[in-house]
């Protein structure tokens, strides 16, 4: 049995309206297509996919920053999908999301003491005092020293500032956090000590976490488990060794053979599969499978892919692919790694 789920997403959509330009077009973007996962009780969940996949789109649906075009989402059990500003915000407690760039998400007129401690203050959880004792207690778990307390966000650097959000998003000791490329923005020589601390706060405080990036490395070191997306929609969802060692859905298998691995051994192994082409526009995303415009396996799945979408169903046990040439137990042709690799 699985662990219990605190987030259930089920069939998100969220399109766009765009257009009516000089050409009086207009369209809609399908940013996000049908996207169903759980996010279970205590783990770190990466969601990754190339830029214009939808990630971010999905994680402000999940918050409710954004107005899904419709599936539901339900926290802890409840469906939080059509619930009004007002009514969302006690669940803002539980719920809380660290974005990607920290200095445009701090107010620069506060200091980083008022910024950490407003989240306890809009939820009128404690008094002056004892939101002060927790807020220095807050700044400690994150690594910062109480006297920074009396700084202003551009006087401290970008690491320490991803430090600030990570703390005013703790303070409450949220059961589920959702991180857009939380390090994305800082600079390479900081991003490890953020990951390394995001982990072990994690495994000390317990919440279940939603990791979005773009990097393979990334989640390979934090997540238990790992969700590919391909324009607006997922294409595998299995736990991070099933992923990283046993790739079903050719769009992931070509993602792992493009990542650097480690041991140079292994990386001579590897035979680099090169996608070809750009990614279709998610204004007019291409019929039947998504990815069948770039597929190096199209010939094998033609024309079925090209004409009927295919679901995400299980291939294993807590293995899930939308590839018309997995089934249970019939694995994807292999279009890289070791056992493709030619002397
Ligand atoms: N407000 C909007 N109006 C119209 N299109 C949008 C809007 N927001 C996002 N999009 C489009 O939706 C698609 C998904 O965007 P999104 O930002 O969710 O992708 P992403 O996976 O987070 O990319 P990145 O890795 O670059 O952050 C893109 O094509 C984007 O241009
Ligand atoms: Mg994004």
């Amino acid at each position: 049995m699985s662990a219990a789920s605190v987030l259930e997403v089920e069939e998100l959509v969220k399109h766009f309206p765009v257009g009516r330009g000089l050409v009086g077009s207009s369209g809609t973007v399908h940013a996000v297509d049908g996207v169903s996962f759980e996010l279970r009780e205590g783990e770190m969940l990466g969601l990754v996919g190339e830029s214009g996949s939808g990630k971010t789109t999905l994680a402000n649906c999940v918050v409710r920053l954004l107005e899904p075009t419709s599936g539901s989402i339900r926290l802890h059990g409840r469906d939080i999908t059509h619930l009004s500003r007002r009514e969302l915000r006690p669940l803002r407690r539980s719920l809380h999301m660290v974005f990607q760039d920290p200095f445009s998400s701090l107010n620069p007129r506060m200091t980083v003491g008022e910024i950490v401690a407003e989240p306890l203050r809009l939820h009128r959880l404690a008094g002056r005092k004892t939101r002060e004792s927790r807020v220095i207690e807050t700044f400690e778990r994150v690594g910062l020293g109480p006297e920074h307390r009396f700084r202003y966000p551009h006087e401290l650097s970008g690491g320490q500032r991803q430090r600030v959000g990570l703390a005013r998003s703790l303070i409450l000791e949220p059961s589920v956090l959702v991180a857009d490329e939380p390090v994305s923005a800082l600079d390479v020589s900081v991003q490890a000590s953020i990951l390394n601390l995001l982990r072990d706060l994690q495994r000390d405080m317990g919440f279940s976490c939603l990791f979005i990036t773009h990097d393979l490395a990334t989640v390979e070191f934090l997540c238990d488990r790992i969700a590919v997306m391909y324009l607006g929609q997922l294409v595998e969802v299995a736990s991070r060794d099933a992923i990283f060692r046993d790739p079903q859905h050719p769009y992931t298998q070509a993602l792992l053979s493009a990542a650097v691995v480690p041991d140079p051994a292994e990386q001579r192994k590897r035979r680099r599969v090169v996608l070809e082409g750009d990614p279709p526009s998610p204004l007019a995303p291409p019929s039947g499978c998504r990815f069948h415009t770039r597929c190096p396996l199209h010939d094998l799945s033609a024309p079925q892919s090209d004409e009927v979408e295919p679901a995400l169903r299980e291939f294993a046990p807590d293995h899930l692919v939308a590839c018309h040439l997995v089934a249970p137990g019939t694995p994807a042709p292999r279009i890289s790694g070791v056992e493709a690799s030619v002397a």
